[in-house]
Formats: structure tokens, C-alpha cells, sequence
């Protein structure tokens, strides 16, 4: 079956160049929706990150598609329903190392509350007064997590190291986890009220659109932070520069944002339409990152050497799970009913 990997590293196309296996596989350095269709028109099997914009439009310039394999755990950029009409199966790597994204989070969470970044800048300038640094400690202080699965719960854990109370909120609370981790499931306008630290662990969903929104950031307790590694619309972006700006946050840390392709390819921006509202959020995340309190990284969070050999492991099982007929790790529905 053609195989074609679309946004592939020239580390991860030498790993997989390596796999006899995989017959001849096509491998694109960009994303599925910006390679012209006539270079992988006849493949069964396609792999991509998350900034492939998997839509109907783009998968049916694909005839011969039969299994999307997406090398990431979040999988919103996948077109489930179209998938599911057109009985094609996609898989994702549920985990490979929920310790890499809640140790990131920790980096951001760190990175704020000792002011590494300010810290960092006026050490570069030969500045080694202690004005504008001190921080604060984590032990005694109240983290919100919000989304109680693999990486929220690591999340969890590392948090009692730091000696700090957990309040968690989740669609589905497990409370034997919560008894057993020390924790206590809250509704999310109590989590935001009482937490010094909000960290977000959910999926994205149409239920989880703008979880973060006006009305419900107000409720959070004032200086609070709010870290966000799951995907970056599951916060109103307009309503945190609003919260940062009026003093109620005192500080946010993003590895994810909301319109995250667009701010990728800001460059192309005058070449093509957009509607106001995506232009808006993306000014909304110039003004965030010109903030000194909000730590913005490269969705990067999942990217350790480690969780990258893991990733394309789980990647190479599922492509050859699925050529064998026993399809693993499918997500949407069931491969039986498809
Ligand atoms: P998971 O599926 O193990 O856990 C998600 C949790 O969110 C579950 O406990 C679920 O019940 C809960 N949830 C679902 N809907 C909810 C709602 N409406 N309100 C509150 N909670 C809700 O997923 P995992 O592995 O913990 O990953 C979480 C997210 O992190 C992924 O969906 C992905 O978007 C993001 N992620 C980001 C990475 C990065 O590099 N920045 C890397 C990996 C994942």
C-alpha cells in the first residue's frame, strides 16, 4: 500500500527511510493540504501532525485513501465524520509519554513563577540586580487541572512533588484516582476561583470550544496563571489578553494557540483571504506575545528524544497493524461498525 508522510523532520524521514517494511514511502516536508494532489494521488495510507488540516476537501484528493495514521494524540484536524462516510480508518499515538507534555507544562509553570524569561533577559545584559524578579513558591499553592487523563494526571502527580493542593475538573471524573492521588474533583467555576495556577489537559471539541471564555475568566482568583498545553482555542485568546491586561492574571503560559496554522504562516497572510475573525486572533496573539508575563512556545511540549522515537514506534505499529486488517489505537468509531 503507498504509503505518504506529510510534515516529516529529516530526522524522522532518515528513521523511517530505514524501515524496509514500508515498501517506498512519499515524504513531504509540508503539511497534507499545501502539497499538490498529483504527488500522492494513489495512496492508501497517510501520516501527518497536527498542522495538516485533514478537511474533507483535502482527503478527497485522495481517492485511494483507506487509513489516516496521525502521529499526535489530539486528532481535531482530522475530518472524523467524512472519514467515517467514506470508511476510512484513523489512528493516533494515545500516548507516548504523558510525563513529556506535564514536564513542559512544569516549564512553562516554573517559567513564570521564578520569572526565568525576565531573569534570563537582564542576565544577557549584564544586569544582575534582583528588580522586577522575585518570584513565588509552588509548595502550598492551589493547581487547577483541568481534564483528569493520561497527561493531566501526570500532571497531578508531579504537582504533590512540589508539595501543592490539586483541584481538578473533568468531564468524566474517576474518584477512586482522586482518592488515590490526593485530589478533589470541583465544578470548573470553583477550580477557577480557587486556584493560584489553571493548567488545561482536555481534548478539543466543540464542547471544549472556548472552555476558557469573558464571562468564566473573571471567576479566576486575581494574580492566578493559566497554562495551556492541550490545543489552543479551548481559550477565548481575545478574553486572556482582556484578563492579563486588566491585572486579573497575572501571567499565562501557552505552548498552544488559538488559529496556530495562521500564526505558522503569517507570511502568506496578504496572498489570501481570511475572515476578520481569524486576523483578529491572530493580533490578539502578537499582543500576547509581546507580554513579559506569557511564555509562549512552539507547540513543542510533546517534543523530547525520548517521546519522538516513541511516536514513530506507535506510528510504524499502526500503519502495519492496519496493512495486517487489525486496525489499533482507531479513534472516531469503532472499526468494527465501519
Ligand atoms: P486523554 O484523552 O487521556 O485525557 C483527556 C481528559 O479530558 C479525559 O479525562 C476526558 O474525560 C477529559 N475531557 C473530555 N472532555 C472534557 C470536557 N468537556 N471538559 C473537561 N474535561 C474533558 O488525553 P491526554 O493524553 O491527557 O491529552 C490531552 C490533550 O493534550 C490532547 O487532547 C491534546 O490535544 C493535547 N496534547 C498536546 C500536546 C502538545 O505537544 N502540546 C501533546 C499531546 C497532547
Amino acid at each position: 500500500m503507498k504509503t505518504a508522510f506529510f510534515e516529516i523532520t529529516p530526522s524522522e524521514k532518515e528513521t523511517l527511510k530505514a524501515r524496509k517494511d514500508l515498501g517506498e514511502p512519499l515524504f513531504f516536508s509540508e503539511e497534507m493540504h499545501k502539497v499538490s494532489p498529483v504527488k500522492f494521488r494513489d495512496a492508501e495510507i497517510v501520516s501527518v501532525f497536527v498542522y495538516s488540516q485533514l478537511t474533507a476537501e483535502v482527503l478527497k484528493k485522495c481517492p485511494r485513501l483507506k487509513f489516516v495514521s496521525t502521529r499526535s494524540t489530539g486528532y481535531d484536524h482530522v475530518d472524523l465524520e467524512y472519514c467515517r462516510k467514506k470508511k476510512i480508518v484513523v489512528s493516533n499515538v494515545p500516548h507516548y509519554g504523558e510525563n513529556t507534555v506535564a514536564e513542559h507544562t512544569f516549564a512553562l509553570i516554573l517559567g513564570l513563577s521564578r520569572r526565568t524569561r525576565q531573569a534570563y533577559i537582564k542576565a544577557l545584559r549584564s544586569d544582575y540586580s534582583l528588580d522586577g524578579l522575585q518570584g513565588f513558591d509552588l509548595q502550598g499553592k492551589t493547581l487547577g487541572v483541568i481534564g483528569t487523563g493520561r497527561i493531566g494526571l501526570r500532571v497531578v502527580r508531579i504537582a504533590g512533588g512540589f508539595g501543592m493542593n490539586v483541584l481538578a475538573y473533568d468531564a468524566f471524573p474517576n474518584s477512586l484516582i482522586a482518592e488515590t492521588l490526593n485530589f478533589k474533583y470541583v465544578p470548573l467555576e470553583r477550580l477557577l476561583s480557587d486556584s493560584d495556577i489553571v493548567t488545561l489537559h482536555a481534548p478539543y471539541t466543540p464542547q471544549t470550544h472556548h472552555l476558557i471564555h469573558r464571562e468564566n475568566i473573571g471567576l479566576m482568583k486575581k494574580g492566578a496563571i493559566l497554562i495551556n498545553t492541550a490545543r489552543g482555542a479551548l481559550v477565548d485568546t481575545e478574553a486572556l489578553t482582556l484578563a492579563l491586561d486588566k491585572g486579573w492574571l497575572s501571567g499565562a503560559g501557552l505552548d498552544v494557540l488559538e488559529g496556530e496554522d495562521l500564526v505558522k504562516e503569517e507570511r502568506q497572510i496578504l496572498s489570501h483571504q481570511y475572515s476578520n475573525e481569524k486576523l483578529r486572533t491572530l493580533l490578539q496573539t502578537h499582543i500576547l506575545r509581546n507580554r513579559d508575563n506569557v511564555i509562549i512556545t512552539p507547540h513543542v511540549a510533546f517534543n523530547s528524544r525520548e517521546s519522538f522515537m516513541r511516536i514513530l514506534q506507535t506510528t510504524m505499529t499502526n500503519i502495519l497493524a492496519f496493512r495486517a486488517g487489525r486496525p489499533e489505537n482507531t479513534v472516531g468509531l469503532p472499526p468494527a461498525k465501519r
